[in-house]
């Protein structure tokens, strides 16, 4: 059955409890279940890296430095990091995730990457005050966290000065967006509004691993405009160096409308109008 609404939280403890049961729920699916395939667990374990050669470039030589992954889900992208070289730590306040990142720096034999629970909120405390040269975050990150300023001032004290932020997320213009049945067939129409404050609320099936996943849940995500993200860095104690936008992005959010463009990235099926799909952007720590 389609999403649909439900009441919004009564406050932001309630929505982000609610999503941590529902990140918990998908955790062993989306590692080792029916969102495997998704995540491409057999070519990532067989040396494919999960990350977009952009993000190689432009984050810059990672060889010896260390780098903290905050919402690290179940790994993938940040021992794709330790392949790059970097000594890594990921972050996640779902429990089975960071039992599944750990059982795959085993398997790959990442013997010092190290990966924690705890939500963005508590991460200075549980990393006990450590800074790191890079903190890597995205791809579905953001959208869970009710509040941007109290993120960029983790990121803030998580990062060394003169420390690289760096994020890959869906961009505003796919965010407003949702497929309807029309007259001619599916077709994209802006449903969210970006400058309502409050979480979209929603209780569903599925998962964007695999969208037939029988277990039902309840999600709050916020979805944010560039001067929120812009804005909260800037006043967190950040120097914005690049925002790009492309028209590839890590997740197929309407399957009908999307086809791969390389691995781990879809893009419009040609007869769409082509729009920017996902940006990055990276910020120095001042
Ligand atoms: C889509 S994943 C992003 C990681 C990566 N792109 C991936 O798909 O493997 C989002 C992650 O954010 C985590 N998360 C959501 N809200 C969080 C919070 N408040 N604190 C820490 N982790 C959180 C979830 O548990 C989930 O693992």
């Amino acid at each position: 059955m389609a999403w649909r609404p439900v009441p919004p939280p009564e406050d932001d403890e309630q929505a982000v409890r609610e999503n941590l049961e529902s990140w918990d729920a998908m955790a062993h699916m989306h590692a080792q279940g029916s969102g495997a395939g998704f995540y491409r667990i057999e070519q990532w374990l067989a040396g494919e890296s999960k990350l977009g050669p952009w993000e190689i470039e432009e984050i810059g030589p990672v060889e010896g430095k260390s780098l903290l992954h905050l919402q690290c889900h179940i790994g993938t992208d940040s021992l794709s990091w330790a392949r790059e070289g970097a000594r890594v730590t990921g972050l996640d306040f779902s429990p089975n995730a960071i039992e599944e990142a750990r059982r795959f720096a085993g398997i790959l034999g990442f013997d010092d990457a190290r990966f924690v629970v705890s939500s963005v909120s508590d991460a200075v405390d549980a990393l006990e005050g450590e800074r790191f040269d890079i903190i890597y975050t995205g791809r579905g990150a953001l959208c869970w966290l009710p509040d941007l300023k109290e993120w960029a001032r983790v990121c803030a004290a998580l990062l060394r000065p003169g420390g690289t932020l760096y994020l890959e997320e869906s961009t505003p213009t796919v965010n407003i967006m949702d497929s309807e049945e029309g007259p001619e067939g599916p077709r994209l129409v802006p449903k969210y509004d970006l400058f309502e404050e409050g979480p979209i609320s929603e209780i569903g099936e599925g998962s964007y691993a695999d969208p037939d996943w029988p277990g039902e849940r309840i999600t709050h995500c916020w979805e944010y405009r560039y001067d929120t993200i812009i804005n909260a860095l800037i006043e967190g104690g950040f120097r914005m160096d690049l925002l790009n936008e492309r028209d590839e992005l890590f997740y197929a959010p309407w399957p009908e409308f999307f086809e791969h463009s390389r691995p781990n990235y879809w893009r419009l099926r040609d007869g769409n109008v082509p729009m920017p799909l996902s940006f990055t952007l990276k910020a120095t720590r001042l």
